[in-house]
């Protein structure tokens, strides 16, 4: 059975994305069967792991995406009659990533009409996934920032919840109501386990390392203790390379002019991040 993780917080720009893409070219370098899922309209992750040429190719082509998950039919293709209810596997996209170890279920702007329309549709990722997790060790669901029927549906399919936090003034709103969410979610479906696997410091601008970044590292420290969050130990520090990795679809460390200290600091984080979910090599 696959371990399934979200990647969660209800502030945007905190690195969500980013760090899903990097985790899943991660994951595969260590032999890790990883299923990507882009949970966000904004289908940011589809694009970091496809590349926008071959992402928009995907919606030209009317492929199936995330939208006929919530929907639970194929887009009506003219000759065929009615509408066709779909089979999982036809919504995953085979060898999505740079790397051929990770699949991916493609999102597109369309996803916002479910949350127009929610009604019974919460549990319908974690029914489909449920029918394919034999074939992963991992599934990583990249979550848009706004709480909906869509951070509902990553909470019913996910083991863990991975929380970046960009340190910078203001970066605490957020966690109370996360925790609070979390907590009437586990009050109403006391079958499932989902448990914080750790908050992550994503530095996701080079001034959250400045004394403001340290007042604010201070505040999530005592926020997360709180609740009892642990706290990986490496911190994602500030990299251009993040964005050219999303945009060349790589992996940190194979993009253009990579620096090492960076590839090697984030394969630190992958170090502790995989133990913490149990996918740690001796684990496996
Ligand atoms: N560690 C980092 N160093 C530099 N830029 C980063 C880092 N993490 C994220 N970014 C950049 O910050 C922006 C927001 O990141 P993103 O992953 O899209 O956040 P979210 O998914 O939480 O909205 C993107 O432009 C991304 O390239
Ligand atoms: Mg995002």
């Amino acid at each position: 059975m696959a371990i399934s993780v979200s990647l969660i917080n209800m502030k945007g720009g905190v690195g969500k994305t980013t760090l899903a893409a990097q985790i899943a070219h991660a994951a595969s370098r260590r032999g890790i069967r990883t299923l990507a899922v882009d949970l966000d309209p904004q289908a940011n992750l589809s694009q970091a792991l496809l590349s926008p040429e071959r992402y928009v190719k995907h919606l030209r082509n009317k492929k199936p995406t995330i939208v006929q998950l919530f929907d639970q039919y194929l887009p009506s293709m003219e000759e065929s009659g009615g509408p066709t209810p779909i089979e999982p596997q036809q919504l995953i996209l085979k060898n999505a990533g740079f790397s051929n170890q990770v699949d991916l279920i493609v999102s597109r702007l369309e996803l916002s009409h479910t949350l127009k329309n929610p009604t019974g549709k919460e549990r319908r990722l974690a029914r489909i996934l449920s029918k394919i997790e034999n074939k992963y060790q991992l599934i990583l669901i990249d979550c848009a920032p706004t709480e909906s029927i869509l951070t509902e549906a990553a909470y019913h399919a996910s083991r863990y919840a991975l929380v970046p936090v960009k340190p910078e003034y203001l970066a605490t709103i957020g966690l109370p109501l996360l925790a609070r969410s979390i907590r009437d979610f586990k009050y109403e479906n006391s079958d499932r386990a989902l448990d914080i696997c750790g908050i992550v410091f994503n530095h996701s601008s080079s001034y959250s390392e400045g004394p403001e970044g340290k007042k604010s590292i201070k505040e999530v420290t005592a926020e997360a203790k709180k609740n009892g969050w642990p706290i990986f130990e490496t911190h994602v520090r500030y990299s251009r390379s993040y964005a050219k990795a999303a945009r060349e679809g790589t992996p940190i460390g194979s993009t253009s002019y990579s620096r090492w200290h960076v590839a090697r600091e984030f394969a630190r984080f992958g170090d502790e991040f995989f133990e913490a979910i149990g996918l740690a090599k001796e684990e496996m």
